[in-house]
């Protein structure tokens, strides 16, 4: 009887986990438009971005980015605060578009803006399981990065000092851009 309501428990608590039903990922660094007609890019979503779907249109979605942006790079949109994993790059005519939702401090005193912003995204850039996301970089990393010397462990290095270990590696592990780039957020994404 114990293990059944244990059981029971387990999935409650992961269903609720995974409870983000609009929840999507971007794929790969993609652009993102005003409006569905996809004409006027305003920057670009990168990849592993979560995303809300607001609504659909033909072959793009309305989605919602939510983040944080640092006081003076209002258009750079990260996942949480002082923590510079990054979600989106807008272009500067997209700062009217962006709402704050509120403002805190950092450690350093540095304000940090609650942002959203929604944009238009085409439907083939997503994926519904960040999984499919993560197993390919990780093919990637543990292909490419073992080659020369043992592949470094991802709690080795912090989510801020990872993308400067794989630039300086990039040239020699032969990452193309998108590659460089599901690597950098597969490691600071799962790093300590
Ligand atoms: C072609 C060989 C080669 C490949 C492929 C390679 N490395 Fe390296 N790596 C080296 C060498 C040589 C060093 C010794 C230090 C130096 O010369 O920069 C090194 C040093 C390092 C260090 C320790 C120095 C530091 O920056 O802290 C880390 C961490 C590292 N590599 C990570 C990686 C990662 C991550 C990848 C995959 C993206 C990678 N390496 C791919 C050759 C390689």
């Amino acid at each position: 009887m114990k293990k059944i309501y244990l059981t029971l428990l387990s999935i409650i608590i992961t269903t609720s986990m995974y409870a983000k039903q609009n929840e999507v990922f971007a794929k790969v660094s993609s652009p993102v438009f005003l409006n569905s007609t996809l004409s006027k890019t305003i920057g670009t979503v990168q990849t592993a971005t979560p995303l809300n779907i607001i609504k659909e249109k033909n072959n793009s979605l309305l989605v919602k980015v939510e983040g944080w942006s640092a006081e003076g790079s209002e258009t750079i949109i990260f996942k949480k605060v002082g923590q510079r994993v990054i979600y989106a790059i807008l272009d500067e005519n997209s700062i009217k578009n962006i709402k704050t939702i509120k403002t805190v401090l950092d450690d350093y005193e540095t304000p940090w803006n609650q942002v959203t912003i929604n944009v238009w995204i085409k439907k083939e850039n997503i994926v519904k399981d960040i999984n499919i996301i993560w197993e390919e970089a990780s093919t990637i990393f543990n292909g490419r990065c073992g080659g020369c010397h043992p592949v470094p462990e991802l709690q080795h290095f912090t989510a801020n000092q990872w993308p400067g270990v794989i630039k300086s590696m990039k040239d020699r592990a032969g990452l193309i851009p998108n590659e460089f780039q599901s690597v950098v957020k597969y490691v600071q994404n799962h790093s300590k």
